[in-house]
């Protein structure tokens, strides 16, 4: 889907994102922006925003109703296009690539970065689009009659939210605990560097032991600055041959939520788990959590 997303994106000018700004701004107060809204914040005409409605619309980018009033409301790919947008005019990547992951809640892909002053060779990037609160819009779709309901939007701001808590999270633990470098952040979109090696999971490691000390070194680290990851497991561990990167962190806990002990419990269950059903290796519960904690 995010290829298509691509294909679009490229079929769109300026006129075409103002509109999708037009209504990402109007569904602040309404699930469907009314059109005399649209053309408000556009500074547009009817005649002019009617037919780049349709090609939106038709696009997939944007989907419309007429009861009781022509009204307009953007899809995910709208709001993905938006940011991709932003980080075009930004300078933080200058083309889009494949896409890389399809996790419950996001869609990454991968991006190129121009280098700083032009100096040097274009790097690979990934882009992490949030897709949090996907369910509840596709509720609200179901109930389309309900106009003026402030739930209506819960995805833009449940997508929003969870990428500001995964960028802040990230800048805060980079570079003493071991995670991809943040490089810029837009509405429900994070662009970071290309994790190292390959995920935990997807890969036999000739030295098990030396990885599973450096994950709980890891999670040590992060406990000492004031974070739990919450959802800990093989899935979001990269490896490679120095070392490991820990990924997917916007369920993040601090210690003193009020179940931060379970869930760090669970976080290093999950981890000795793996480790003993892949390699038979043996640790204990309770050292290891007093090790993470710093006792
Ligand atoms: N920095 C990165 N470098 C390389 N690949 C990445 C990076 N971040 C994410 N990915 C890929 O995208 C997938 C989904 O990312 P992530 O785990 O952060 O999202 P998620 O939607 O929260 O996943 P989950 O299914 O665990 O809820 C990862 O499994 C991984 O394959
Ligand atoms: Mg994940």
């Amino acid at each position: 889907m995010i290829d298509e997303v691509i294909k679009v994106f490229k079929q769109l000018d300026n006129k075409d994102i103002r509109i999708l700004t037009g209504i990402e701004i109007g569904m602040k107060n309404s699930e469907w922006v009314p059109v005399e809204d649209v053309m408000k914040y556009t500074r547009m005409t009817y005649d002019h925003i009617s037919f780049r409605l349709k090609k939106l619309a038709k696009l997939k980018l944007l989907s419309f109703t007429n009861i009781p009033y022509e009204g307009y409301q953007i899809y995910f790919e709208g709001y993905d296009a938006l940011a991709l947008h932003t980080f075009v005019q930004r300078k933080t990547i200058s083309a889009v690539g494949n896409e890389i992951g399809v996790g419950k809640e996001s869609v990454v892909l991968e991006a190129i970065k121009e280098p700083e002053l032009g100096l040097g060779d274009p790097e690979g990037v990934v882009i992490k689009f949030h897709r949090e609160g996907r369910t509840s819009f596709t509720q609200v779709k179901r109930n389309r009659g309900h106009i003026g309901d402030r739930e209506h939007v819960s995805w833009i701001y449940a997508a929003r939210l969870a990428a500001k808590r995964e960028a802040d999270v990230i800048s805060k633990l980079y570079p003493e605990v071991s995670v991809p470098k943040l490089i810029d952040h837009n509405r429900h979109a994070l662009v970071m560097d290309i994790a190292k090696g390959s995920l935990l999971y997807r890969t036999r490691l000739e030295d098990p032991q030396w990885f599973m000390d450096e994950i709980f070194q890891q999670l040590k680290m992060t406990y000492s600055k004031g974070i739990i990851h919450a959802d800990m497991s093989e899935y979001n561990i990269f490896v490679h041959e120095e070392g490991v990167q820990i990924i997917d962190w916007p369920q993040y806990v601090e210690p003193s939520h009020p179940h931060a002990d379970e869930l760090l419990e669970r976080d290093i269950s999950n981890i000795l788990a793996y480790f003993k059903r892949k390699y038979e290796l043996e640790a204990e519960l309770e050292g290891t959590v007093a090790y993470v904690k710093g006792q």
